[in-house]
């Protein structure tokens, strides 16, 4: 049987859902585990990794730092292989939950930290990738932005750090590295959203990296908050329900009981 919260708080959650019409949600690496992509921070994630092979680094998110990557691209390039493949992944019922938003009218925006691209394929299009992009890179000499996709993939299925064809500078996948700005879209829609917004629903993050994590601190106080994740994360209190557990089978319940699911989940809430 599946681990799911209490069934009168998953329920309270599909009242609130059901009757919300601006949702704003928030996501993070949670959502793709189940796509076979690890999260950062879990004991069975990509940062334990790190610190596995690279005892000598003193913070395995010097990977993400902009300062640390142009002195030495190669730990980024050894482990960029675990979390993006060109050829993409089967999106999970936690990005299907946000597309069924987006499709009957829901969804105000799905703020994502994810870099794996998932949404797209999701269908889900009202979504700002706060953490930028895989598939298009910039030469950190040169500036040129004409690598394909796909040559940066042999870069980083072999793990060898990624060189540009005309200087020979160092390729960065354009991700948002530690020390560098949001996308522009992030600031264009981000207070005009949280105006608008009638509901939070955070999933899959574990809310440590600024900016993203401070959203929610922006969001009207009379604004519902719902966590959806395998452990309590953010300030005390700041959400009025947490659904802990899989975010799979939270969601799947979700759409179940929204009737948003052509078969029946097998929670009975017992
Ligand atoms: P983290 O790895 O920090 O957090 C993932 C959260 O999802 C944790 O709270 C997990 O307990 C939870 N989780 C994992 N699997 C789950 C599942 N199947 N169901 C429910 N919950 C689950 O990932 P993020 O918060 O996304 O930055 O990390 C934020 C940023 O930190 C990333 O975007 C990345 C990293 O440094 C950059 O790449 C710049």
């Amino acid at each position: 049987r599946k681990q799911l919260p209490q069934f009168s708080s998953v329920n309270k959650g599909v009242e609130i859902i059901a009757k919300a019409r601006r949702i704003l949600v928030l996501t993070g690496a949670g959502i793709s585990v189940s796509c076979g992509i690890p999260d950062f921070r879990s004991k069975d994630g990509l940062y334990s990794k790190v610190r596995a092979r690279f005892p000598e680094l003193d913070d395995p998110t010097l990977m993400f730092d902009l300062a640390y990557f142009k002195k030495n691209p190669k730990v980024f390039y050894s482990f960029a292989r675990e979390i993006w493949d060109v050829q993409g992944h089967e999106p999970s019922v936690s990005h299907m939950f946000i597309s069924q938003l987006e499709a009957r009218g829901q969804l105000l925006r799905n703020y994502t930290q994810n870099i794996d691209g998932i949404e797209a394929q999701a269908g889900i299009s009202k979504c700002i990738t706060c953490h930028g992009r895989f598939d298009t890179t910039t030469c950190q000499r040169c500036h040129d932005q004409t690598l394909s996709g796909e040559r940066l993939q042999e870069f980083i299925h072999e793990g060898v750090v990624g060189t540009c064809a005309h200087c020979g500078g160092v390729l960065k996948p354009d991700l948002v590295f530690f020390g560098e700005p949001l996308p522009d879209d992030f600031d264009t829609h981000i207070d005009a959203d949280c105006e608008q917004v009638d509901l939070v629903i955070v999933m899959g993050s574990s809310l440590k990296v600024k900016p993203v994590a401070g959203l929610c601190g922006r969001i009207p106080r009379h604004v519902p908050q719902i966590l959806i994740n395998r452990e309590v994360v953010g300030y005390p209190h700041q959400f009025d329900l947490y659904l802990l557990g899989e975010c799979d089978d939270i969601t799947h319940y979700l759409l179940s009981r929204l009737g948003w699911l052509s078969e029946e989940s097998s929670y009975d809430g017992r």
